[in-house]
Parts: structure tokens; C-alpha cells; sequence
């Protein structure tokens, strides 16, 4: 928001170029944890229908328009190799979607499991997706080391607090709930928020929450999903921390507030991307490299490190085109207030269809 405020200028990714970062997003993403924000951005980007963040009102539906069969049909990948790949360890009863020894992570993917059992590919496949995705969750509640208050540790073993636990394990929950139309399971989502907030926001920081790369940005692209109040008002807390804290050049540094540490573009990417917005690849494009990886970016596999490709900042930039398309149909609003207004006062202008995306600007 901010870019594009700077740059004076509203402008859409081109087709061809949303493609191109689709295919670094699908050769990159490879790991556990990258599968389900893989899954999620996809989800919201061709079939918003069935993303955790559409469908608060209805139901989705269990068939599948036609017109996304197709888009659906990745997501649906991820979920049966993931599942298939679950049945061959022989274990039964509670158990992570993937072995790991983080407790978020696997639980990411259960968002495309979840999908995959409500719209019945169960039955061509074979696959049990209900009873991989109860596992899931009984793993979580059962197994995972909480906080005396409950809050789930990222690691199974031993209590660590990681702020990417936010947009790894509230979505399924909040998924399951509903889908399941169990306002226990829907609760607990939030109950993680609250919970992670509590001790990860830091007061001596001016709220910016503590740890690890990325941090700020995970936890508010899971906030989203569950779209409350409260929610909504820790987003723009992190977006008051974030933002007295953005340079002159549009970027954050990966510490926000240590102008040591190296850029960090996945925000940035947002504004600029959009200024070639004719091209038909992504080589015009500010910050990105010929191939289409976003660039500078934190190294995904060694946090506080710069890298060079990350195929969670490409899936950010799919979820913040997902987050402009549907401002742009909802109207806009706040155009005029963005042009005008400073950077930290605009975001109070965004609506919540549309929060979502701005992870993207303080990433
Ligand atoms: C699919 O069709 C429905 C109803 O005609 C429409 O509302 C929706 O936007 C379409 N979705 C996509 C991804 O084209
Ligand atoms: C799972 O069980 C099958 C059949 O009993 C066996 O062949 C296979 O080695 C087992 N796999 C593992 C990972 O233990
Ligand atoms: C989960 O906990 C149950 C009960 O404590 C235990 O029997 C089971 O082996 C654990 N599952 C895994 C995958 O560690
Ligand atoms: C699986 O899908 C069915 C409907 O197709 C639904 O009734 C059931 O609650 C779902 N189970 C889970 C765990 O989501
Ligand atoms: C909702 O989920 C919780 C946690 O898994 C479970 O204990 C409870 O029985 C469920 N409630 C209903 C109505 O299914
Ligand atoms: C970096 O931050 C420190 C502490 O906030 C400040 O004193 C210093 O002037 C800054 N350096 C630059 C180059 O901005
Ligand atoms: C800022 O980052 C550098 C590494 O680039 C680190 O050595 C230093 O401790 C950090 N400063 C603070 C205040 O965290």
C-alpha cells in the first residue's frame, strides 16, 4: 500500500507474470512447511470459494464449480502426496501430517486436507483425508508441549514460541472448525492468537513481536483468517510497530528495527511488481530477477541470513494479487485516502477482505 501510494500509481500483475511466480513458487516450495503456504496461497489466489478467508459467511460448496476444477487440482496434489506418503510410516492414531519435529509446520497443510476430504476426492482416490486430518488435530492437543495456558510450542518436544506458528496452525484450526461447525475447534484458533500475542508482542519494541525473521509478518497473514475484531486490531497493532520502522526506499529491513541487518523485499515486492505492470514476464519488475524469485529476500532456511530465492515470499506476493483483486472488485476504498495520506494512516483505511496482503508490506 504503502508502494503504490509512493509510486502514485494502482496497478495489477500481469497474467503472464502471476504465472511465472506460480511455477518459482511450485519449484521452490519443498519442504514441510512450504507445501501448506504453497496450498493456502493457491487457494486464494484461483479458488477464493473455498480459502480460509472467504468463506466466513457460507459454507463452501462440496462440488466443485468447474471453473476451478482445474486451479483446484494443485491443491489437491499437495494434499493426496502428502497423505499417501503419511500411510506408508505404518503409525496410527494421532500423528503430524508429515514427520517433523516442528508441531506447526505439518499443520499448515491440513487446510488442503481438510478441502480435500469436504469435497470428496476421498472417494476416487481412496485416501481417509477426515481421519489424516483428525489425527492432525489430536496430535496437536495431545502430543505438541503447550504453555500452562495452552499455547501450542513450535517444537513437539520442547516449549519454543515462534511467531510463524501463527499462520501455520490458526488457519487449520479455524478450518476444521467451521467446516466441522465446531465452535470448540473454531475457538481454539483464536485462543492461540491471544495466546502468541501475549508473549511474543514486545511493549519495549512498540509492539513489534519478538523473534525470528519473518516473524511480523507470518503471525499477521494467519490473523487474518479468523477475521475478528480483536484480530484485526493486533493486525494494526503490528502495523504501527512495522511501520515507523519502513525506509525511505520502501523496504524493511529483515530486523525491522536493526539497521544492520540486510533488506528484505517480500514487502516490498508489492509496490514495485506493479509498476511494469505491461510486461508479459517479470524481468521488468523491481525486485525480482529474470526467473521471477522476489529478491532481496531472507534465506527461508537459515533465518537472519540473506538469500536468494524463497519460495514463502513468492507465495506472498500470489496472496497479496489475491488480497488487490478482491480490494479492486470491492471498490477500492481508500484509494484516494492512500494517495493523500501518510503511510501508517492508510492502513487503517484498508478494509479486512483486504488485510491479508498487507503481510506482504511488512514482511
Ligand atoms: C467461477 O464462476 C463463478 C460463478 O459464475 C464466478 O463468481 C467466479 O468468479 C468464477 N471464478 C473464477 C476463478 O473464475
Ligand atoms: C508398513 O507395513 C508394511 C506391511 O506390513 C511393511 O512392508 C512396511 O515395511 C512398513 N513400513 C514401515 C515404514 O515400517
Ligand atoms: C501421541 O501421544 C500418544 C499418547 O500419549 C502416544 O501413544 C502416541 O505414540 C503419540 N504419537 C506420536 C506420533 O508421537
Ligand atoms: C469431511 O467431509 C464431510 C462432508 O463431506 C464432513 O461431514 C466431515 O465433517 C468432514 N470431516 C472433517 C474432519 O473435516
Ligand atoms: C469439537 O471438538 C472437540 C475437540 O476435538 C471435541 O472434544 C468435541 O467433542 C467436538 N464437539 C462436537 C460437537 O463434535
Ligand atoms: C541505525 O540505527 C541507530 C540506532 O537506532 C542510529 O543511531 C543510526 O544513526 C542508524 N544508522 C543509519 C545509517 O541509519
Ligand atoms: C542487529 O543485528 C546485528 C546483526 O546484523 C546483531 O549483531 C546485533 O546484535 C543486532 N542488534 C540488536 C540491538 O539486536
Amino acid at each position: 500500500m504503502v508502494l503504490f501510494f509512493v509510486a502514485g500509481l494502482l496497478q495489477n500483475l500481469a497474467s503472464a507474470q502471476i504465472s511465472v511466480i506460480s511455477e518459482r513458487l511450485a519449484q521452490g516450495a519443498v519442504h514441510r512447511w512450504e507445501y501448506g503456504a504453497r496450498a493456502e496461497a493457491l487457494l486464494e489466489l484461483n479458488a477464493p470459494t473455498y480459502s480460509v478467508v472467504s468463506f466466513n459467511v457460507v459454507l463452501p460448496p462440496h462440488s466443485i464449480p468447474s471453473n476451478i476444477t482445474s486451479a483446484l487440482g494443485e491443491v489437491f496434489t499437495i494434499a493426496h502426496n502428502i497423505v499417501v506418503a503419511r500411510s506408508l510410516s505404518n503409525i496410527t492414531g494421532p500423528q503430524p501430517l508429515i514427520a517433523d519435529t516442528s508441531a506447526g509446520d505439518p499443520a499448515s497443510i491440513g487446510v488442503s486436507v481438510l478441502l480435500a476430504n469436504w469435497t470428496g476426492q476421498g472417494a476416487l482416490d481412496g485416501l481417509d483425508y477426515a481421519g489424516a486430518a483428525q489425527d492432525q488435530l489430536h496430535y496437536l492437543f495431545q502430543n505438541v508441549s503447550k504453555t500452562k495456558d495452552g499455547a501450542f510450542s513450535r517444537r513437539v518436544d520442547q516449549l519454543q514460541l515462534w511467531s510463524d506458528c501463527v499462520y501455520m496452525v490458526p488457519p487449520f484450526l479455524a478450518y476444521y472448525g467451521v467446516l466441522t461447525q465446531n465452535q470448540t475447534i473454531l475457538g481454539e484458533a483464536y485462543t492461540q492468537i491471544r495466546l502468541y500475542r501475549k508473549y511474543l508482542r514486545d511493549t519495549a519494541a512498540s509492539n513489534l513481536w519478538k523473534h525470528i525473521q519473518l516473524g511480523n509478518a507470518w503471525a499477521t497473514a494467519g490473523m487474518i483468517r479468523s477475521q475478528q475484531n480483536d484480530l484485526a486490531h493486533w493486525v494494526h497493532e503490528i502495523h504501527g510497530a512495522m511501520y515507523s520502522h519502513i525506509n525511505s526506499n520502501g523496504l524493511f529491513y529483515n530486523y525491522a528495527d536493526n539497521n544492520t541487518t540486510f533488506y528484505d523485499a517480500s514487502s516490498t515486492v508489492t509496490s514495485s511488481t506493479a509498476l511494469a505492470g505491461t510486461g508479459t514476464t517479470v524481468s521488468g519488475l523491481l525486485h525480482f530477477t529474470p526467473e521471477g524469485w522476489l529478491t532481496p529476500v531472507v534465506n527461508p532456511y537459515s533465518y537472519g541470513v540473506q538469500g536468494s530465492d524463497s519460495p514463502e515470499a513468492q507465495a506472498f506476493i500470489l496472496e497479496l494479487q489475491a488480497a488487490w483483486r478482491d480490494w479492486v472488485a470491492d471498490g477500492a476504498h481508500g484509494t484516494n485516502s492512500a494517495r493523500e495520506a501518510r503511510p501508517h494512516v492508510l492502513m487503517i483505511g484498508v478494509i479486512l477482505p483486504v488485510l491479508h496482503w498487507l503481510m506482504i508490506v511488512i514482511t
